[in-house]
């Protein structure tokens, strides 16, 4: 069982696409992490944890929208498909490892799902009725056309609105860095405001906001949101899952409250 010192007996998580994924090479897929990810949660449902899994685009989706860029200027509701191929491609695969595993992934694009670009306006029923029966849905940040135009809808924003919609104990960000990193090098064991704060930005492609846009969204659920949010690395993730003490696992983002 996941002990009762669990804090996380409940997740969403969202796998970075820079975590699963080689930004640096298109359409690439780091299958020894996928795999290791797998397997750690395949241990946490066996132990009694329930968990909805949602990833990022990485060196698929973001590279397919540069692409599209750079070769047409533009971005219209008619290179949706071709974005959303991509994602699926990438999906498919995370859904195998998974099912590989022996979890019961199911997944959900979220171009069926979302009538606008904004989270509010996607039916997220479908994703509750797997999670009530301790399925695993699986969703992903994703092309959207809407008004002609294409808007990606991301993968950390549809996370933050799943903890509240599935009422999870934890949100837990995965990226490649073992937390938020200061540009000294620091990590942060806890992130209440972004104010005055350098982050070490790195350069590589992200068409939905990266690091910063990430922990906008995290403080601002921080808000209203009992839960808690960590960002960590695939380490920091096992740890969490094991039940071991968060202050310790990565960057845990709570703005500060003004009843606290
Ligand atoms: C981006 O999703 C999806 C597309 C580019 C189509 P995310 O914004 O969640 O992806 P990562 O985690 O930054 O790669």
């Amino acid at each position: 069982m996941v002990t009762t010192q669990n804090k996380c007996k409940s997740i969403v998580v969202k796998f970075g696409g820079s975590v699963i994924t080689d930004k640096t090479k298109s359409y690439t897929i780091k299958h020894d992490v996928l795999d290791r990810l797998a397997k750690i949660t395949k241990e946490y449902l066996e132990e009694g944890g329930k968990i909805a899994i949602v990833h990022g685009g990485g060196s698929f989706g973001h590279h397919e929208v540069k692409r599209i860029e750079e070769e047409k200027g533009v971005l219209e509701s008619s290179d949706a498909p071709q974005i959303q191929y991509s994602m699926l491609l990438l999906a498919l695969e995370v859904s195998k490892t998974l099912l590989k595993h022996g979890i019961p992934a199911v997944l959900h694009p979220p171009h069926t799902l979302c009538d606008k670009p904004t989270v509010k306006d996607c039916r997220m029923s479908p994703i509750i009725r797997d999670y009530a029966q301790s399925l695993v849905p699986v969703t992903y940040g994703d092309a959207i056309p809407y008004d002609d135009k294409i808007y990606i809808i991301s993968g950390d924003d549809l996370a933050a609105a799943l903890v509240s919609i599935l009422s999870t104990d934890c949100l837990v960000y995965v990226i490649d860095e073992p937390g938020v990193m200061t540009s000294e090098g620091k990590i942060l064991e806890t992130l209440t405001s972004l104010k005055n704060l350098e982050l070490r930005e790195d350069n590589k492609i992200d068409v939905t906001g990266g690091l910063r846009k990430k922990l906008e969204t995290a403080l601002e659920l921080s808000h209203h949101y009992r839960g808690t949010i960590i960002i960590t690395n695939p380490d920091g993730f096992e740890k969490i899952l094991k039940g071991q003490d968060i202050k310790s696992v990565g960057t845990v983002i709570r703005a500060t409250r003004s009843e606290d």
